[in-house]
């Protein structure tokens, strides 16, 4: 009976897998019925050991923010399939390359931190339950896992996405904003993504956190910020508080804005009112900045039978 019992619910177990894999949806549960159920547990626990034990560069609470901005990068480029974490493939006999790697498209090329923290986090998931959670799923929990450790919001991550077997290059090319965008550039490239200005600009408060290379700081920034050269060197985004997720980024951004990109928030009337908003009131900035991280982490999944679960996230699964 009890050899029977357990059939009948290994069934139902299959059936309840199947039928989410054939609707190939996202949801709140689903690692729930494997052995990876306690996946946000390991996941907070390695990203919050590297942000506070770890010493910099490969620890630190920036390595937090490199973390956001990895899963930006991965999700504005085919979608969060993790396709940013890919390297590049080339036939070596036949001196071609078979997958381009958006690690070298120019947004990201010495620019993008985290990798390891991400691999270290998949190494961590796979001795637990092998083969079952994609590296896609753990980057979006990283991400907010890390917004979370440096005492921003949280936000409801449905989970289920799966691993691209492709990298686009040319897309993260076009797709990124770059520092000296305009308005028109950012509103444009966001709403290509589904994302309205007042989204972009609850975006942009990302940089509440982290660093950026003095060479991408507007000219009068960089001789502000960076006084010692800027070859080599980092300025904080966010001026006032660099290492804690609060509103303080839009306190003076047309003075303070780090990157062009960031003051030009402030250059037409209609804009501008958001970044008072959120200046004034810090819960609705987070309520914004929760709700459009959800959304961004929904753009492009691959589910159900679709890609795959890759075992190393650098290297497509043969
Ligand atoms: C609005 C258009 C945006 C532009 C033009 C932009 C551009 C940049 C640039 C140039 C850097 C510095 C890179 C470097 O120095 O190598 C940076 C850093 C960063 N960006 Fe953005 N970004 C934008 C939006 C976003 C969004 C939407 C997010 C996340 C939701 C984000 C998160 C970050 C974070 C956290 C950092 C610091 C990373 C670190 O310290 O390693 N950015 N961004
Ligand atoms: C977890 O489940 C997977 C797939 O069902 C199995 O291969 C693996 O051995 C399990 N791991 C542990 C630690 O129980
Ligand atoms: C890569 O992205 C570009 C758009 O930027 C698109 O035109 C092209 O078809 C994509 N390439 C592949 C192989 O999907
Ligand atoms: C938006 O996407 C379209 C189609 O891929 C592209 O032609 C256009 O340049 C994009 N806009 C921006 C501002 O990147
Ligand atoms: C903006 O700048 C002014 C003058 O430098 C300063 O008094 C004020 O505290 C700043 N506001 C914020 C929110 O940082």
């Amino acid at each position: 009976m009890a050899s029977s019992t357990a059939g009948g619910h290994c069934f139902l177990l299959a059936l309840l897998l199947l039928s989410s894999a054939a609707y190939g949806q996202l949801s709140e549960n689903f690692y729930a019925a494997t052995n990876c159920s306690n996946l946000d547990e390991i996941v907070k626990r390695e990203v919050s050991r590297t942000l506070f034990t770890v010493p910099p560069p490969d620890g630190g609470r920036r390595m937090g923010a490199s973390l956001l901005r990895l899963f930006f990068h991965d999700s504005f480029v085919q979608g969060c399939d993790a396709s940013v974490l890919l390297d590049i493939n080339t036939d070596v006999r036949k001196g071609r390359i078979i997958l381009s790697s958006e690690k070298q498209a120019s947004p990201n090329f010495n620019s993008l931190r985290g990798f390891d923290v991400i691999d270290r986090i998949k190494d961590e998931v796979e001795r637990n339950c092998p083969g079952v959670v994609s590296c896609a799923d753990i980057l979006a929990l990283a991400a907010r896992a890390a917004v979370v450790a440096l005492e921003g919001p949280t936000w409801p991550l449905l989970l289920g996405r799966r691993d691209s077997t492709t990298a686009n290059m040319t897309e993260a090319n076009n797709a990124l904003p770059g520092p000296n965008s305009n308005l028109d550039e950012l509103i444009g490239k966001f709403h290509n993504k589904s994302f309205n200005a007042r989204e972009l600009v609850a975006l942009s408060g990302a940089h509440t956190i982290g660093q950026a290379q003095c060479q991408f700081a507007d000219p009068k920034q960089q001789k502000a910020r960076c006084p010692n050269g800027v070859v080599g060197k980092t300025a904080s985004l966010d001026v006032h508080t660099p290492e804690v997720f609060d509103n303080r980024y839009y306190g003076n951004l047309t003075k303070d804005g780090l990157l062009h990109s960031d003051q030009v928030l402030t250059s037409r009337d209609d804009v501008k009112a958001f970044v008072e908003e959120y200046k004034s009131n810090q819960d609705t900035f987070f309520r914004d900045f929760a709700s459009a991280m959800k959304r961004m982490s929904e753009l492009g999944v691959l589910t159900g039978t679709n890609g795959q679960i890759r075992t190393d996230c650098s290297r497509v699964l043969n």
